[in-house]
């Protein structure tokens, strides 16, 4: 092995810890939409494609988004569901064999807002909701503006499958936050234009957030872990900003953690990238220095040759594996999560793990039309 693959080895086979949670190691898999469960329900394939991940030394699988159990929180026949019975039995089955595999897995828990557009399935008489009824980057509303009585169904539902999650044997639950979703339209400026207390100021955005976090806290257990990823951009607005300095930041990421958060999951393209101008911590390292939770770094690990060239010791025009093991090692970060590099390659975990990097191949795109 050469000094960089023991290195790997040594710092990604660390166990660490949310809650109470053990993680055998570094290396999460992030929540990857894959629409192959038709009905909502997740069958045998969708079980054996986290499994054999997990075989492969992926210490904590975060699903796709899976949506709640609220009429207007999808738009697709194949995502899967959170909610039904059908559908939860298919969910455990795939709990069952990624512990059976030696992994962990939490389910990312999803309500798209109004991204839906009306009378898309599973339930096409549903309208589209959010905090103002408009689409991210739309200036006239077409949807719903949620009333209280609407807070307070999608907080049930979140609430419903945390503890769903915990019925059916899931290690703790992801709450998605991120990209422009439902909870996300509540942070985002742009999409919030409530003049009520859920609008107005970061800590009045973050409210909706909060107490979804404190009603799903309430009712698992408490050692339960409870992750909330979370995201700048949006789809659709890669340079929208939730924070423009770190205060703004903490003034949205303080209530989540006071009201239960166990950690933030970080959600940025280029993991590399500084957040803010005089400091080089990613997002990810922002979220731990501000809240003192542990974090998940995610974005572009070991996406392309270059990459994959630094991993190899040949030094890359990115920053390469080395940096990434340093921000594990100086506790910048606690994981690291991998998205389209484990999609491509089940045994991408393993190779790493092992000093195989020779192995591993570039992303290509023709990997999302299966589920291997
Ligand atoms: C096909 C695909 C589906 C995705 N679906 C989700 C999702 O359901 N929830 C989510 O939070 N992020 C989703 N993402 C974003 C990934 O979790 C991840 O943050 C992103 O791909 C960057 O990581 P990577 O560079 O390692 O791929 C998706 C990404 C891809 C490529």
């Amino acid at each position: 092995m050469t000094a960089t693959a023991s290195r790997a080895a040594d710092i990604l086979s660390r166990p660490t810890s949310i809650n109470g949670l053990t993680v055998p190691n570094r290396i999460a898999m992030a929540p990857m939409t894959r629409a192959h469960s038709p009905g909502g329900i997740p069958g045998a394939n969708v079980a054996s494609y986290y499994a054999r991940r997990a075989a492969a030394g992926v210490g904590l699988i975060v699903t796709e988004g899976t949506t709640v159990g609220h009429d207007s929180a999808g738009q697709s026949d194949d995502i899967p569901r959170f909610h039904g019975e059908e559908q939860l039995a298919g969910w455990a089955k795939v709990a069952e064999e990624v512990h059976a595999a030696g992994g962990t897995i939490v389910p990312q828990l999803w309500h798209i807002g109004m991204v839906r557009e009306q009378g898309q399935p599973p339930y096409a008489d549903a309208p589209a909701v959010g905090p103002s009824g408009l689409r991210p980057g739309a200036d006239e509303p077409t949807g719903k503006a949620m009333t209280q009585r609407d807070l307070d169904d999608v907080i049930g539902a979140f609430t419903e499958a945390a503890a769903a999650a915990e019925r059916i044997g899931f290690d703790g639950v992801e709450l998605h936050g991120a990209h422009g979703y439902l909870i996300d339209q509540f942070l985002w400026a742009g999409t919030n234009r409530r003049t009520d207390a859920y609008g107005g100021d970061p800590v009045a955005r973050a409210r909706f957030a909060q107490e979804i976090v404190a009603a799903v806290r309430e009712t698992v257990s408490p050692s339960f872990p409870v992750i909330f990823r979370y995201s700048q951009w949006k789809m659709g607005a890669y340079d929208a900003r939730l924070a423009e300095t770190p205060e703004e930041l903490e003034a949205i990421l303080a209530p989540l953690a006071a009201a239960g958060v166990d950690a933030f999951h970080a959600s940025t393209r280029r993991y590399w990238v500084p957040e803010f101008d005089g400091s080089d911590l990613n997002l990810a390292g922002w979220s731990k220095k501000l809240t003192g939770k542990p974090v998940i770094t995610v974005g572009s690990v070991g996406l392309d040759g270059e990459f994959i060239k630094g991993f190899q010791g040949e030094g890359a025009s990115v920053k390469g594996f080395d940096d990434l093991l340093d921000r594990l090692e100086s506790e910048e970060v606690d994981l690291i999560a991998v998205g389209r590099a484990l999609l491509q390659d089940p045994e991408w975990a393993a190779k790493v793990l092992a000093g195989r990097f020779d192995e591993l191949q570039p992303f290509d795109a023709a990997a999302l039309a299966t589920l291997s």
